[in-house]
C-alpha cells in the first residue's frame, strides 16, 4: 500500500534558479516564495548560502529571506555548506540549513571543492551549530544513482554517506538524482538499502527529470514507503556542476500523480500552477511543466 499523505518541499526558488544565467531580481524571487507559501507548501527551499562565485544567482539570498512573508507553520530551508554560510543562515532567519554532499567523490570536489571525508569534517561543525541554534538539519545526498564524472555509483556507496550524515544528526536526508539518470527498480534498490541506515520516514527523494524518468521514480518510491519528495515548481532547474541537467521534476506534474492517487499533499494544485506560470513568464519561456501548461490551457 502506498503512503496515504506526502510531505512536497518545493525547492524551485533555489534548486530551479541557481543556474539561471541572467539574474532574477530579488522582489521576483520573493513574490515566488510568497505564491508558494500561499498555495500551501510546508516546507521551501529559498535560498542558498554559498559562495557568490561559484553560484552568482544566489547572491541576493540575504535579501530574499528578508523580503518573504513568513507564513506560520512554514520551513524555509536554505543550503549552507560551511559555517560561513551557517551564520549567514541564522543572520537571515533561515528555520533549517542543508548541508550537501556527493555519494561520488568526483562530484564532491566538483560541486564544493573538498572530498567526501572533507565535507563531512566541515559539515560536522555546522550540525553542531544547527543543534545548538535548535534549527533543523537535513542532509542533501548528490549522485545518489549516478554521477556526470564516475558514472555508476553502488547503492553501498550511498548507504555509507547516509551513516555518515545520519551521525551528524541530521533529521531528514536527501537521496538525489543530480542528473535524472535513475530508473525505478534502480531506485528501489537504493531506497531499500539506505532504509537499513536511517528511518524511512526521514528519507526523500530528490529527482532530475533529465530523462524522464523522475514521474516512474516517484512512484516506485512510493511503492517503497518513501512519503517525501523534492519538485520545483515549473519544471525550473538544473546544478551548475553536472552540465546538461535539467531541472527538478516539476511540482504541478508531482500534484496531479498525487491527487490521481487520491494521496494527501495539502497543497492547491491551481495556485501552484499559477506560481509556476508567474516565474516562467518572468524567464521568459514556457513552463516545463505537462499539467502545469494543460491546467493553465483550460
Ligand atoms: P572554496 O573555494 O573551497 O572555499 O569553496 P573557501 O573556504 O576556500 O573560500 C573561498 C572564497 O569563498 C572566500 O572568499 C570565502 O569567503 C568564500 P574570498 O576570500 O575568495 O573573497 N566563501 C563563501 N562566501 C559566501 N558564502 C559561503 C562561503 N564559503 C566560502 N558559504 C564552497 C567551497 C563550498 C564555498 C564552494 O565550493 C561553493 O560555494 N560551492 C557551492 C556549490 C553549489 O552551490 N552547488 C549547487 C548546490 S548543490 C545542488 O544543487 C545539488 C542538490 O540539489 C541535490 C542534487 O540534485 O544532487 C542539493
Ligand atoms: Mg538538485
Amino acid at each position: 500500500t502506498l503512503p496515504s499523505s506526502v510531505k512536497i518541499v518545493e525547492v524551485g526558488p533555489r534548486d530551479g534558479l541557481q543556474n539561471e544565467a541572467t539574474t532574477i531580481s530579488a522582489e521576483v524571487k520573493i513574490e515566488l516564495v510568497n505564491r508558494l507559501s500561499a498555495a500551501g507548501f510546508i516546507n521551501i527551499e529559498s535560498a542558498s548560502f554559498v559562495s557568490p562565485k561559484w553560484v552568482p544567482q544566489m547572491a541576493t539570498s540575504t535579501e530574499v529571506m528578508a523580503g518573504i512573508e513568513r507564513k506560520a507553520g512554514v520551513i524555509y530551508s536554505v543550503l549552507t555548506p560551511n559555517m560561513k554560510g551557517f551564520e549567514a543562515a541564522i543572520a537571515a532567519g533561515a528555520d533549517e540549513v542543508v548541508i550537501f554532499g556527493s555519494a561520488s567523490e568526483a562530484f564532491s570536489q566538483k560541486n564544493i571543492n573538498c572530498s567526501i571525508a572533507e565535507s563531512i569534517e566541515r559539515f560536522r561543525e555546522v550540525a553542531v551549530a544547527a543543534k545548538a541554534n535548535n534549527k533543523r538539519l537535513r542532509g542533501s545526498l548528490s549522485c545518489s544513482f549516478g554521477c556526470p564524472y564516475q558514472g555508476a555509483v553502488s547503492p553501498e556507496a550511498v548507504a555509507d554517506v547516509v551513516q555518515r550524515l545520519r551521525d551528524l544528526g541530521c533529521d531528514e536526508i536527501d537521496i538525489a538524482d543530480t542528473i535524472g539518470v535513475g530508473t525505478a527498480r534502480q531506485v528501489q534498490t537504493v531506497m531499500q538499502r539506505v532504509m537499513r541506515e536511517f528511518p524511512v520516514s526521514g528519507l526523500s527523494g530528490h529527482f532530475h527529470d533529465t530523462y524522464g524518468q523522475a514521474l516512474a521514480n516517484i512512484y516506485a518510491s512510493l511503492e517503497v514507503g518513501i512519503s517525501i519528495f523534492h519538485s520545483s515548481v515549473a519544471g525550473l532547474g538544473g546544478c551548475p556542476y553536472a552540465k546538461g541537467a535539467t531541472g527538478n521534476v516539476a511540482t504541478e506534474d508531482v500534484l496531479f500523480l498525487m491527487q490521481g492517487l487520491g494521496i494527501h499533499t495539502g497543497i492547491d494544485l491551481d495556485k501552484t500552477v499559477d506560481a509556476g506560470q508567474f516565474i516562467s513568464q518572468h524567464l521568459g519561456r514556457k513552463a516545463v511543466s505537462r499539467a502545469g501548461n494543460a491546467l493553465a490551457a483550460k
